[in-house]
């Protein structure tokens, strides 16, 4: 047809991408098309509206670079990502829950039990100790645990870089024979997403807070399991019913216990304000994959 109007677009660009020879992208760019057209057809924004809009793409995309993924953000705080994660990791009940990666993960050295991570960030000592099993409750020995987290100022090392250089506040730790690991390190502090580009420009125009709940961030890894990515979220914090990226679940949720002086649980001896932090982890298996 070549005398397209309003009513007939939606339908000839539907035929001509129907045309794909992979099923897949058929199937992604037919739904594309379709709700695409129903926005525009929804909003009917005027042509300087959507010059904006095609800006504020073009924006984000230069706003990303190797240490800065904007389009990720453009996702997590549009709830996207945790939707897509939903889809994705449709587990068993007794399974701990996933939640987004976010964009501050490096891989970081191996540490032994026990050991502390903190480098050089600063904050109050905080001892974590966890265990990792299946489903059936059997202990993992050997698992994988990668771990990292914020200062008390809610920075991560990779934000701190120029002024701080290495590594910092991550590591990974592997599970003993019980299924167990432990580490030391500083109690991190919730803080905001990066919010000096077009996603923090988008929070503003949306009367949102840019703000995530504190958390330490978890991924687990054991033969026959599916890959866990999850974090454990501070009991109290402010943010934890408006975290930006939606990436808080109930069961996420567990105190950070405050302590004074005593005895830490693997004996060393304290002084002044403390923290401990217990969480087991529970891995999928592998065949719950959907
Ligand atoms: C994070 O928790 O590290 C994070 C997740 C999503 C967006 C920004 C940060
Ligand atoms: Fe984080």
């Amino acid at each position: 047809m070549r005398e397209l109007d309003e009513t007939t677009i939606t339908h000839t660009v539907l035929q001509r991408v129907g045309a794909a020879p992979d099923a897949r992208v058929r199937r992604i760019s037919e739904a594309l098309v379709r709700h695409l057209h129903a926005f525009v057809r929804e909003v009917e924004p005027t042509e300087a509206e959507w010059q904006a809009g095609i800006e504020f793409l073009t924006a984000t995309g230069r706003m990303c670079s190797d240490t800065r993924q904007e389009f990720i953000l453009l996702s997590d705080t549009l709830g996207v990502s945790m939707l897509v994660d939903f889809i994705n990791h449709r587990q068993p009940g007794a399974a701990t829950a996933t939640t987004v990666f976010g964009p501050f993960y490096t891989p970081a050295p191996d540490f032994a039990n026990g050991a502390d991570i903190k480098g050089h960030l600063p904050g109050r000592p905080m001892y974590v100790g966890g265990s990792v099993k299946s489903v059936d409750g059997a202990p993992l020995a050997g698992a994988r645990v990668d771990v990292w987290h914020a200062d008390d100022a809610g920075f991560y090392d990779l934000q701190k870089l120029a002024s701080s250089p290495g590594l910092a506040g991550r590591g990974c730790f592997r599970t003993d024979a019980a299924g167990r690991f432990n580490l030391w390190t500083v109690r991190p502090a919730g803080y905001p997403i990066p919010d000096d580009g077009p996603v923090g420009r988008m929070l503003r125009a949306q009367g949102r807070h840019p703000f995530r709940p504190e958390h330490i961030h978890f991924m687990i890894q054991a033969p026959g399991h599916r890959k866990l990515v999850t974090h454990v979220f501070a009991e109290g914090d402010e943010h934890l019913d408006s975290d930006v990226v939606f990436g808080v679940k109930e069961s996420l949720i567990k105190p950070f216990e405050r302590r004074s002086g005593g005895s830490a649980p693997d004996g060393r001896a304290m002084e002044g304000i403390w923290y401990t932090l217990e969480y087991d982890f529970v891995l999928a298996p592998e065949a719950a994959q959907p």
